[in-house]
């Protein structure tokens, strides 16, 4: 944990590059390792050698101005993160540097240790979750059609009805417009509905892979809950993790695997949203189990206080688009159940004794001699 943070700095002004530089060697546990160019070239060249971890970056450079500057890190260097430095306090920028793929923005002037260290890592932990929401959503596009084309059928059929409807009320001699003007109301609102859906699936559409390495489940885990942590912190929900120290490894997708460990985590928070904030705890475990025909696996589970599922969702809770919060997507279980089942392993929701769910899964472990 403790391993120094490799920040790469492209400033061409060399006062600023100092004070960038003596703020953080203050900086220990991690403790971060500035290198300096002044240029973006000479910047694109340093990224492509690898070793970086996150990228603080003057947008105003002798080569490259503005914008574009991000846009040719990006084009270059699309899974850093980014952290843009500038010399003006202007709100409208941010955002649009923000949206423009950076990961945080920062005024000078106000970019002291704490200001730098705390957006550095929020800049590496942000980014590392927009990666792994990526990752997951593209494995499960293809499972998914089915249910996208049952999602968007049901307003479309609803446009075809209030339509109907709509010129029945026009017809005849003394037309109704009140009751035609409602119709069309409502058409409107469902070809929002589905343009909507239309426009989430979309954003799976991304590229990545499932890649398959030997990996410790509890790295995996600690991952997930350090991208989580924000949200916990904000929740006032207590943590616990409770890791088995010899597990075995297990053979899947680092990142896939971290977003199912987030989702649950994201889930057993937001269900003790209503329990009263001294009791809302979520306690995270890894165990060694015997897997079908008594070869190794793990077990994680994540365990709530929260307000539990009534009896009859609790199968259709793990659906596409089954959701009862108000913004969401339902896509997190659908999601994770694939994932861990193209992992070989199982997912399911138990209710606890006195409160809440514990949701666990079941990955096999690597097989030590395959012959
Ligand atoms: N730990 C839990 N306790 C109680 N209910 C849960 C829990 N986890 C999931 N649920 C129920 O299952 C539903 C589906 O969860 P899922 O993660 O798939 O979608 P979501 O959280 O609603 O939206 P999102 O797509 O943003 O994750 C939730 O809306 C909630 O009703
Ligand atoms: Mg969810």
């Amino acid at each position: 944990m403790s391993r120094n943070i490799n920040v790469l700095l492209i400033e061409d002004n060399p006062g600023d590059a100092r004070l960038v530089r003596e703020a953080l060697k203050e900086a220990s546990d991690p403790g971060y390792r500035v290198e300096w160019v002044r240029r973006l070239s000479l910047g694109l060249d340093r990224l492509a050698d690898g070793g970086i971890d996150v990228l603080l970056l003057d947008l105003g450079l002798p080569d490259s101005q503005g914008l574009a500057t991000l846009a040719a890190v990006h084009a270059s260097a699309p899974h850093m993160p980014v952290v843009v430095l500038s010399g003006a306090v202007d709100e409208q920028f941010a955002v649009e540097v923000v949206q423009a793929s950076a990961q945080d923005y920062l005024v000078k002037t106000y970019a002291n240790r704490h200001v730098l260290t705390r957006s550095l890592r929020y800049a590496i932990e942000r980014k590392r979750g927009e990666e792994a929401m990526r990752a997951a959503r593209v494995l499960t596009m293809g499972e998914l059609a089915a249910s996208i084309a049952h999602e968007v059928n049901q307003p479309l059929a609803a446009v075809v009805t209030n339509a109907e409807a709509a010129l029945r009320w026009l017809a005849g001699v003394t037309p109704n417009l009140l009751e035609a003007h409602a119709a069309l109301v409502r058409i409107s609102q469902d070809g929002n509905r589905a343009s909507q859906v239309i426009r989430r699936i979309r954003a799976f559409l991304k590229k990545g892979d499932g890649q398959a390495a030997p990996l410790d489940i509890n790295e995996a885990i600690q991952d997930a809950v350090s991208i989580a942590r924000g949200e916990l912190v904000k929740s006032r929900v207590a943590l616990r993790l409770d890791l088995a120290s010899q597990l075995p490894p297990v053979v899947g997708d680092r990142i896939q695997l971290q977003q199912v460990v987030l989702n649950l985590v994201m889930n057993g928070s937001e269900a003790m949203s209503s329990t009263a904030e001294g009791s809302r705890e979520l306690v995270v475990t890894s165990r060694n189990v015997a897997g079908p025909e008594g070869r190794p696996a793990v077990v994680v589970a994540v365990r709530d206080s929260g307000a539990g599922i009534k009896p009859e969702d609790m199968n259709r809770m793990f659906d596409a688009f089954f959701t009862t919060k108000a913004t969401g997507m339902g896509m997190g279980l659908s999601m994770s159940r694939s994932i861990v089942e193209n992992h070989g392993g199982n997912l399911w929701a138990t209710p606890n004794q006195d409160l809440g769910l514990t949701m666990q899964f079941t990955l096999p472990a690597e097989r030590a001699n395959p012959s």
